[in-house]
């Protein structure tokens, strides 16, 4: 689609402080196809009044050319409740732009792609949560926003990586529980109820990039480059969090990286977020390990450029289910960090 967009003086100008940036990251040939795209999105954006919602795992020319928010799920649930542009477009996955539906409904929220899903997701219907919570009679659900809006309805609140903890802790004092039933991801309740005290009852999903990370991985990385620090996402297996330094959501990642700057780092999570971190910190040496996320992916310039142009593809969410969903994602910003 960008074929009939041409380099020309007006694109260099519109663009060149934003090159200047990604210049050591993004080929001069590649750029020289980006843009042409990347000011015809960013001049569509002043026209529509929209802006773009950019997850840590867009590639470099989404996330620092044309993302005007970018961050971890829980600052993009939070940048869209508070917008007051009229259209969203979500550079992001499914789950995400429903969670923008959801808490911006008077707005137009689009996707570049449809079939960009989340094998969390996918692994959990809104029947199977009422089938847990009848098993298990008064304990809360805590749902990872991870999760489509009927999952969500079915919820007491929700969590994302980055307040996982908080949230868990909350709810349990709040429900005078020990126990909590934290859905869909394992590792990610595993990971939480190890930092927290509080037991939890799960569900058999896992992240398909994050639960392709070994521990013997992490101690190869340490054997071939001595005093590396090691960052990983809590959707990894415990028994690779356990290797790591840190774990945190993305964003916590990359704040670890700008406050500690440390010489060697590797990011035990998707391909896109060394580059995209890289980029601030040229003090640091990343050592890229690269696990895609084939439905990150799926969102690309010329995806956002086409939603943007025709307006598709709009995100609905039935009003009942949207009404029912909203209260958990509200409980959870609700929750201090
Ligand atoms: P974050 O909330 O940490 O950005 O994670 C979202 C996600 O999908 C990670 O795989
Ligand atoms: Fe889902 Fe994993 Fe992709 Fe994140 S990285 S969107 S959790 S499949």
């Amino acid at each position: 689609m960008g074929v009939e967009l041409a380099y020309t003086d007006a694109v260099a100008r519109a663009t060149d402080d934003l090159y200047a940036k990604v210049a050591n990251f993004i080929p001069k040939a590649e750029w020289l196809i980006h843009a042409p795209v990347i000011a015809e999105i960013n001049r569509l954006k002043r026209e529509k009044n929209a802006v773009v919602l950019a997850h840590n795992y867009m590639t470099p020319e989404i996330f620092h050319c044309v993302g005007d928010f970018v961050g971890d799920s829980l600052a993009l649930a939070r940048e869209a409740a508070r917008t007051d542009a009229s259209v969203i477009v979500q550079a992001g996955v499914h789950f995400m732009a429903e969670t923008s539906k959801i808490l911006s409904p008077d707005k137009t929220v689009l996707i570049p792609s449809m079939a960009a899903g989340c094998s969390l997701a996918s692994s959990i219907t809104g029947a199977d949560v009422r089938l847990l919570k009848a098993k298990y009679p008064g304990l809360p659900v805590v749902t990872y926003v991870n999760t489509s809006a009927e999952v969500k309805a079915e919820s007491d609140i929700c969590c994302t990586s980055g307040n996982a903890v908080a949230v868990v802790e909350t709810i349990a004092r709040d429900f005078g529980v020990d126990t909590v039933i934290m859905i869909p991801d394992k590792y990610l309740a595993r990971n939480v109820a190890a930092q927290t005290g509080v037991k939890v009852i799960t569900w058999e999903g896992a992240c398909e990039v994050h639960e392709r990370f070994t521990a013997q991985e992490i101690r190869d990385y340490r054997a071939a480059h001595p005093g590396i620090v090691v960052l990983a996402h809590p959707e990894c297996p415990p028994e690779v969090v356990a290797e790591a330094d840190f774990a945190g959501s993305t964003a916590a990642m990359i704040g670890y990286v700008g406050t500690h700057k440390p010489q060697r780092v590797v990011m035990i999570t998707e391909c896109s977020m060394s580059d995209n971190v890289a980029v601030e910190n040229p003090q640091t040496e990343f050592i890229r390990p690269c696990n895609l996320c084939p439905h990150m992916k799926r969102i690309t310039l010329d995806g956002i450029l086409h939603a943007l142009r025709t307006m598709t593809h709009e995100v609905v969410v039935d009003a009942a289910i949207a009404a029912r969903a909203k209260a958990p994602i509200d409980r959870m910003l609700a929750v201090k960090v």
